[in-house]
């Protein structure tokens, strides 16, 4: 039997991924020039799709170019490759094209950039919780744009992998600031903690609705620096993100956080995304 491909979108086309071909001159390929977003859909149902958007034209201010699509032109294609009612993710890229020559400078003249979308299903987050590593970030100054430059996010998550876990947290100047490809949380004194936005962090979607969940239902919340040593006496931590939503972390560099399993306050603010998820089914 064939294989079935999904269709995907590539510059302006619909096809199916395996006819999907970029040049090798594309300088996404050539230097990781470019950025992405990743847009949960559950229902059939973008989740936040605006703030998406918003960040991702901040992301691609930060690289100096023009956004190629407007909002509604970018909705068009997202609702043509949603599959169905599962849940499932869009990823976008933007790279600042194919140039004639491999230059770090950029091209004189105006480059078509390589516009690339598709839909891939989500796949739930165990929970009973997952393990985690701290170690130094290693990344660049400007992790706020949500650039497809990861080699060094790639090196951490898989250094965790090796070491049997689920995520990389973080350490700069002695602070805890995000995971490898997640926001972080922890519960420290019955509090919930997340360190503030800056340069330093990826401006979390999942994050901001986690802190909006925690205000408009009364649950003590500091927007603010969590040093490492503070981490690890947390009662709880949680890590944020677009695919695996709040993620408990249940044992941090071979020691167990709180009972060793999702706390109290996980399984509330748990409780409180799911409802929003299937409030966003229902309203389809
Ligand atoms: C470094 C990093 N921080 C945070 C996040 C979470 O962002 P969001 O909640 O918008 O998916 C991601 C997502 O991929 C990430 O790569």
């Amino acid at each position: 039997m064939t294989q079935q491909f999904p269709m995907v979108y590539l510059n302006g086309e619909y096809l199916p991924l395996d006819q999907a071909k970029v040049s090798v001159l594309d300088r996404g390929f050539l230097f990781g020039d470019g950025v992405y977003e990743v847009v949960p859909v559950y229902g059939g149902e973008p989740l936040r799709l605006a703030s998406h958007l918003e960040r991702l034209n901040d992301s691609l201010r930060g690289i100096r170019m023009a956004s190629p699509l407007s909002a509604s032109q970018w909705e068009a294609i997202f609702r043509r490759l949603i599959q169905g009612e599962q849940d499932q993710s869009i990823y976008l890229q933007i790279t600042r094209g194919a140039a004639p020559k491999r230059d770090h400078a950029f091209p004189q003249g105006e480059l078509a950039p390589t516009v690339f979308v598709m839909c891939t299903p989500i796949t739930p987050a165990p929970a009973t919780g997952v393990r985690a590593i701290t170690l130094q970030d290693i990344r660049w100054q400007w992790c706020h744009i949500k650039a497809i430059t990861l080699l060094a996010n790639i090196l951490l998550r898989q250094q965790a992998v090796d070491e049997g876990c689920a995520e990389a947290i973080l350490i700069r100047d002695g602070y805890a600031i995000e995971g490898a490809a997640s926001n972080l949380f922890a519960v420290v004194d019955g509090i919930l903690l997340t360190p503030p936005k800056s340069q330093q962090i990826l401006p979390g979607i999942t994050r901001d609705l986690v802190v909006e969940l925690a205000q408009s239902n009364a649950i003590p919340l500091e927007i603010r620096n969590i040093g490492e040593e503070e981490l690890h006496r947390a009662e709880e931590i949680w890590v944020t993100s677009s695919t695996r939503e709040v993620l408990p972390i249940v044992e941090l560099d071979g020691k167990q956080i709180g009972m060793g399993e999702p706390g109290p306050a996980w399984q509330r603010m748990n409780e409180l995304y799911q409802t929003l998820k299937t409030r966003l089914r229902k309203s389809v």
